[in-house]
């Protein structure tokens, strides 16, 4: 499903990009670091992905949003283009690639060119593994490795054009298992791989292709995870000292992107499940199996 604001969803990318002249009927921006470039930014009508596409814009980038739901998108278009921004929209279901396509196809029609992506859209859990539906898992793992997989197939040509950058946003729940979190967690290591294998495979191309690992973060209250049986529930209650703002996270993964980094893990509590993850990771274990115990609504 697709729909598109400031620009007519179109077929999907030609074969050969680079031999497909585009011109950009809106002027981009002329100052800051990603003055010139266009960013597309999935999942990005709310929480960290709408904060990551102010901190583009406030770097000098045209950005592309996306989500599933029209109204909510629309409401963040329209406060970024007061703020004085630059940005269109999409309405596009990223685990549908001829929906990519036709979000893809919304920066090269609208800006004319494609330079940055970040797979930011995703479908989180609350729920353990022997409960699950199995459609539930699937619609998880889905979210978080086709919501990756589709935009980045789909941007892919453009993005070669320009020699640009991919960024997926993966979680410190990709480092090390997390109980009630078996699908999310699957997917986000599985797009940490696949980051580190397109990474050898487009080594000779100039293409920047990293992964973030964001840990705990402040959510948007209406922010929704799915429940065993696939019911959309609040996300579990976390100390609020414990979590960075997403203001703070979109700040590193923009930094990440200007620095063209291969792997970025966010906060101290990332560090330290990859150095106990890599050295200790039986200690791990421990450490996690007591704190369920002690800390249940934490993981649920
Ligand atoms: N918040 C944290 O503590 C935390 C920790 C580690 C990692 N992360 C990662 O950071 C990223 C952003 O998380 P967040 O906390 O900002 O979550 P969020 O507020 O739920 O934002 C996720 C966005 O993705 C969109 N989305 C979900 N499925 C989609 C689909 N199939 N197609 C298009 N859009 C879709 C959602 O909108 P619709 O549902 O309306 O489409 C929403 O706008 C995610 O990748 C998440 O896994 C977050």
């Amino acid at each position: 499903m697709f729909d598109t604001k400031l620009a007519p969803a179109v077929a999907g990318p030609p074969q050969d990009a680079a031999e497909t002249p585009h011109r950009s009927p809106i002027r981009l921006p002329g100052t800051g670091f990603f003055a010139g470039k266009v960013a597309l930014v999935t999942g990005s009508e709310s929480g960290i992905g709408r904060e990551t596409a102010r901190a583009l814009c406030q770097q000098g980038a045209a950005v592309v949003l996306n989500g599933r739901q029209a109204d909510r998108l629309e409401q963040t278009r329209q406060a970024l283009a007061d703020a004085g921004y630059v940005v269109a929209s999409c309405v596009a279901d990223v685990t549908d690639y001829a929906a990519c396509e036709a979000l893809v196809a919304t920066a090269i029609q609208t800006f004319g060119r494609l330079d940055v992506l970040i797979t930011n859209a995703s479908i989180s859990q609350r729920a353990y593994f022997a409960n699950m539906q199995p459609e539930v898992f699937r619609q998880v793992l889905d979210s978080n490795v086709y919501g990756t997989v589709y935009p980045l197939k789909a941007a892919l040509p453009y993005l070669l054009q320009v020699r640009g950058s991919v960024t997926f946003i993966s979680s410190i729940s990709a480092l090390n298992g997390m109980p009630s979190g078996s699908a999310y967690c699957a997917g986000k290591a599985a797009v940490a791989n696949l980051a580190h294998t397109l990474r050898l495979e487009l080594s000779d191309t100039g293409l920047h292709v990293g992964v973030v690992h964001i840990g705990f973060t402040q959510n948007d209250p209406d922010k929704r995870v799915l429940s065993a049986s696939g019911e959309p529930v609040p996300i579990a209650h976390r100390p609020p000292r414990w979590q960075k703002t997403q203001a703070q996270v979109a700040s590193r993964i923009v930094e990440h992107i200007r620095r063209r980094r291969q792997r970025t893990v966010l906060s101290a509590l990332g560090q330290l499940i990859v150095l106990v993850h890599t050295y200790l990771p039986r200690l791990g274990d421990w450490i996690v199996l007591r704190t369920i115990r002690r800390l249940r609504h934490f993981y649920e």
